[in-house]
């Protein structure tokens, strides 16, 4: 297995599967500190920077509360427009992280054009995570997730999995990829215009995975043991920031949206419901309460994860 230290985390592609159980079996030894409520020294030494280019509250935070779970410092921007690639200088990624590189020990960057993370890794000289680039990837919030699915059902492989939503969305992108590594059927449902893109089903194919489509989640959710939702009304992911031009932004139709109802008499009793949130209407708040919810445990999980993504790319562990 390759080392993680000093490694860029820009895509799960480029994961094998070992190093899935690596990564799980740090996060799973790290957790103890943050369900404790402790601060630990293992990264007292070092600083991230986070480079956010796009909205965000779980992703940049979550990396945030890692580094200080893990006593290191955090510098960097939520807002590239008071920067100076935000301004009149629109100034590039590689003299952005030319800089950068000197503020801290490794970057965690949330761009809005594909591939702008690994254009930074490409120049930095510390790791760079990729905290979702454009249409991309999500390499961490779908390891957050697949950690959720291990500590929820104790296993990965051999379990079914739902995927309901916008299959351009750049978390699918990292779920197929991550998926050809177990062994997981999964059926994804999404509206016609937000299916999958051929070259993408050309990739799952290419990774075997085991992939089928449907047009209805009532189509699906009876085999499901993990149901992975995501937005189907949702802001255009290349642009730097998509306001709601009016109040009147849809509803979610009923194909692409996990009621309680749905799930009590459709679902399998001992499925897991997973939503990597913010979310709109696709799941209405009364199934919060549900035995089949675990998004909450998932934005937990969502900061253990990066305390071990952290530790491991900045040679704390082995
Ligand atoms: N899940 C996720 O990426 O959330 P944020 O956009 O708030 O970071």
């Amino acid at each position: 297995m390759r080392s993680f230290a000093g490694r860029d985390i820009l895509s799960l592609k480029e994961f094998e599967r070992q190093e899935f159980f690596r990564v799980f079996e740090i996060a799973e030894r790290l957790e103890p500190i943050a369900r404790n409520r402790q601060n630990s020294e293992l990264l007292k030494n070092k600083t991230l920077v986070t480079a956010f280019y796009q909205p965000s509250t779980r992703t940049r935070l979550a990396h945030e509360a890692a580094m200080h779970r893990l006593g290191g410092h955090v510098t960097g921007f939520s807002d590239a427009k008071m920067t100076r690639a935000g301004d009149f200088y629109q100034e590039s990624i590689k003299d952005t992280v030319k800089m950068l590189e000197f503020y801290g020990d490794v970057i965690v960057m949330r761009h809005f054009q594909q591939g702008a993370p690994h254009e930074a890794a490409k120049w930095a000289s510390v790791p760079i995570i990729n905290g979702g680039d454009g249409w991309g990837e999500h390499p961490t919030q779908i390891l957050t997730d697949l950690y959720t699915v291990l500590r929820e059902k104790g296993r990965i492989d051999g379990l079914k999995w739902l995927a309901v939503g916008d299959m351009r969305m750049r978390t699918m992108h990292s779920l197929g990829y991550a998926l050809a590594q177990f062994d997981c059927p999964i059926t994804f449902v999404a509206p016609p215009d937000m299916g999958l893109l051929p070259e993408f089903k050309d990739e799952l194919k290419q990774y075997s995975v085991n992939f089928k489509e449907a047009e209805h989640v009532e189509q699906a959710i009876a085999e499901a043991d993990v149901i992975l939702v995501e937005p189907v009304v949702q802001p255009d992911y290349t642009k730097s920031r998509d306001e709601r031009a009016g109040k009147d932004v849809g509803l979610t139709p009923a194909n692409y949206k996990i009621t309680r109802e749905l799930l009590e008499t459709k679902a399998k009793s001992d499925a897991i419901l997973l939503h990597s949130l913010p979310r709109m209407d696709e799941i209405p708040t009364d199934v919060d309460i549900t035995r089949w919810s675990r998004y909450w445990q998932e934005a937990f999980n969502g900061v253990v994860m990066r305390m071990a993504l952290l530790a491991l790319v900045l040679g704390a562990t082995e």
